[in-house]
């Protein structure tokens, strides 16, 4: 997905070359978002004119760049004051390349440059206005409409301020979006506006700040007036500036340095003060001063914005001893998993408390029935635990994919109790969900690995699954840790149930020692490796297995057509002879995961289908079980933990082997092409 990343120095000297530094490292930290292509603008040696540097590939790519055409002495000198906006993009609107990348600009003086993230809906509308007032167009996308509009109102309105041209022109455009806006006709100053789309601001001071929260602000600047022409043009009123945001200070520091990033993780090396900004929020930077503003006024707004500290450490998101952010992540949930049980597990009194849901437990347990809605692997850390829902809660649980549920426009009731499960809290569909659900009135439970998201905010209640930030594109250890959450959940709900006891601490036990479990699994690596070496020339690979484990079939196969780009396919195993069967012969590479659960003579019916078809299927079995790996040549053996946890241990050679398939197929791991780590655009 689309990365912004923008930095202002207000009386804090920079060289424009430390800027580009800034700029290129700040769009290094947003690259596992996914993208194809990068762009930076910075003021000209005579701050009179905007220079942009745009290229195709990846952010090194920009950097030898910047390198090449930025060598004059006149870079190195210090400025007191400069804005620069960078951008790594993800291909909507036209094909990738440099004409199409980001910034976007107004005109071919740069009047306005514009970064920015998801997706203007009614473009065409506002080009073909445009065009009919002289504005050619330079490349394929729907923010050149914004750059170009922007600087249509400037003509058309010289008394706007630059926030108030950048609000007139979102008030006419539609859709999902964040922008920064760069002008040449307004020296030193930054608008940027967020509309379902993240967008964070970052602020760093020499001093401790005077204030924890900025007010919000509605109407024109007092400096200036906007003219009469509004009233008559049929824009959109200005609201007139509301009384009641006198109890906070705006934020005027004398030297200041403001970060604007759609996510913390491009801004913690620099500051951890950072304000998440709300859909129809404006936050604008001039002469130093971050002011925010409503674009539209609503009963519930609140007077301010608090600026949030981010717990979060620079070396959380560094690659370590790793090759890949993805292997990292994988070999780190022995840690991970403990985490998300940390401070809510008490091994030695059996309980668990979930303090994000604590009050809300009684409404939930009076509630019709449990929906879970997520996309990708956090759809099937659902999958992965419905049957333990429905067995400790004792209510109906529906299992939704976010994009399917909204297509069916599905029945939603006030007691309905939605959980939306989403590693980066910010997927469009998932929010989309979310909002549908909490209008029916229904109780909103955010499952979450991003503190601040926009998931996390808009629900009622929720559980941060505390994973630690996820880099890969591929979400593995998120994946474990929504199963833990969700379980955990489970056991919350049946605390009371006497007959659910002997079944709640085994589980319970169990969790226990998953962290040991994890670690041994992991030494398999080398073993999966080998493994690898046989598939990767192969085209396709099916994942067989169920009950527990077809979740485990399903992620499996997600991870190896992600990472690998080889068709794979999770297949639940009682439907093999329902179809999937015609598939095998002695070529196809099969796995089948045959664990000696509730559904293990069943898996073992699937396996000698699959044998006395030439099939030569590699088995996932438990440690010690000689029965079932006789049944092939090639098997993992996995710790024995109780049947509703095998799933975590199960997915971890799954995570593994698609990874060594992918460098061995030489597949970009942490940005697999076409994706991008957080989907914020239907
Ligand atoms: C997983 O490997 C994927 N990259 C993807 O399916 C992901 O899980 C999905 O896009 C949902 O993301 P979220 O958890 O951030 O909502």
């Amino acid at each position: 997905m689309c990365g912004i990343f923008a930095y202002l120095n207000y009386l804090t000297p920079k060289s424009r070359l430390e800027v580009l530094d800034l700029l290129v490292t700040g769009l290094k930290r947003l690259e596992y978002r996914g993208y194809d292509s990068t762009g930076v603008a910075i003021d000209s040696p005579d701050s009179k004119n905007i220079v942009m540097v745009k290229r195709m590939g990846k952010v090194k790519v920009l950097e030898d760049a910047i390198q090449e055409h930025f060598t004059g002495g006149e870079y190195s000198e210090p400025v007191a004051t400069h804005i620069g906006i960078a951008h790594t993009r993800w291909a909507t609107h036209g094909e990738p390349c440099e004409r199409n990348s980001h910034p976007q600009r107004s005109d071919e003086g740069n009047g306005f440059v514009v970064v920015h993230n998801g997706i203007i809906t009614n473009y065409n509308d506002v080009k073909t206005f445009l065009r009919k007032r002289g504005y050619e167009f330079e490349s394929e996308t729907d923010t050149e409409v914004f750059a170009k509009l922007v600087h249509h109102l400037w003509k058309t309105h010289p008394t706007y301020s630059f926030r108030e041209l950048v609000e007139q022109a979102i008030l006419q455009l539609e859709g999902a979006f964040a922008v920064a806006v760069k002008s040449k006709h307004f020296p030193g100053e930054c608008v940027a506006a967020r509309r379902s789309s993240p967008l964070l601001v970052g602020i760093k001071t020499k001093t401790r700040l005077a204030t924890d929260h900025i007010p919000i602000l509605y109407g024109k600047d007092d400096k200036k007036q906007t003219s009469d022409q509004d009233a008559d043009s049929g824009k959109p009123q200005v609201l007139p500036r509301s009384d009641s945001t006198s109890e906070f200070m705006p934020l005027e520091e004398k030297e200041v340095e403001y970060f604007f990033a759609s996510d913390a993780s491009a801004v913690i090396e620099h500051t951890n003060r950072v304000i998440y900004l709300e859909d129809d929020d404006v936050a604008a930077v001039r002469d130093g001063t971050l002011s925010i503003h409503r674009l539209k006024k609503s009963l519930d707004d609140p007077h301010a914005r608090e600026i949030t500290t981010l717990k979060m450490e620079i070396q959380q998101i560094m690659k370590g001893n790793y090759d890949y952010f993805m292997q990292k992540e994988i070999f780190e949930q022995p840690d991970s998993v403990v985490n998300t049980m940390r401070g809510r597990v008490r091994f030695d009194g059996n309980a668990i408390v979930l303090g994000g849901i604590k009050d809300y437990i009684p409404e939930i347990k009076r509630c019709r029935r449990l929906m879970l809605i997520g996309c990708g692997t956090s759809y099937h850390s659902a999958v992965a635990t419905r049957q333990l829902l429905e067995e400790l809660t004792e209510l109906p649980v529906m299992v939704e994919l976010a994009s399917d549920f909204l297509d069916r426009n599905t029945p939603i009731f006030r007691d309905d109790v939605c959980f939306f499960i989403s590693q980066s809290g910010e997927t469009a569909d998932t929010l989309m969900a979310l909002r549908y659900c909490k209008q029916r009135g229904a109780l909103i439970m955010g499952i979450t690995n991003t503190v601040g998201s926009s998931i996390c905010r808009e629900s009622h209640c929720g559980v941060h699954i505390n994973a630690g930030p996820e880099i890969g594109v591929a979400s593995t250890k998120a994946y474990t840790s929504q199963f833990i959450s969700l379980v955990m959940f489970a056991l919350v709900m049946s605390e009371d149930r006497l007959s659910l006891q002997q079944r709640r601490l085994e589980i319970l036990q169990a969790l226990s020692n998953l962290a040991d479990q994890i670690r041994k699994v992991l030494k398999l690596d080398s073993k999966v490796q080998e493994l690898a070496k046989d598939l990767y020339q192969h085209k396709s690979l099916l994942i067989m297995g169920r009950g527990y484990n077809f979740a485990t079939c399903l992620e499996g196969a997600l991870k190896v057509k992600e990472l690998t780009y080889m068709h794979s396919e999770g297949i639940m195993a009682g439907e093999l002879k329902h179809g999937p069967l015609a598939l095998v012969d002695d070529s196809m590479p099969v796995l089948m995961i045959v664990l000696r659960d509730p559904v293990y003579v069943k898996c073992m019916n699937a396996l000698q289908q699959v044998t006395s078809r030439k099939g030569c299927p590699i088995i996932i079995c438990e440690e010690g079980d000689e029965e079932t790996k006789a049944f092939s040549s090639r098997s993992l053996e996995i710790p024995r933990t109780v049947d509703c946890l095998q799933g975590i241990l199960t997915v971890i050679p799954m995570q593994l082997l698609s990874y060594h398939i992918a460098v061995l197929r030489g597949c970009d791991v942490d940005c697999p092409r076409n994706l991008a780590k957080s989907v914020t655009v239907e």
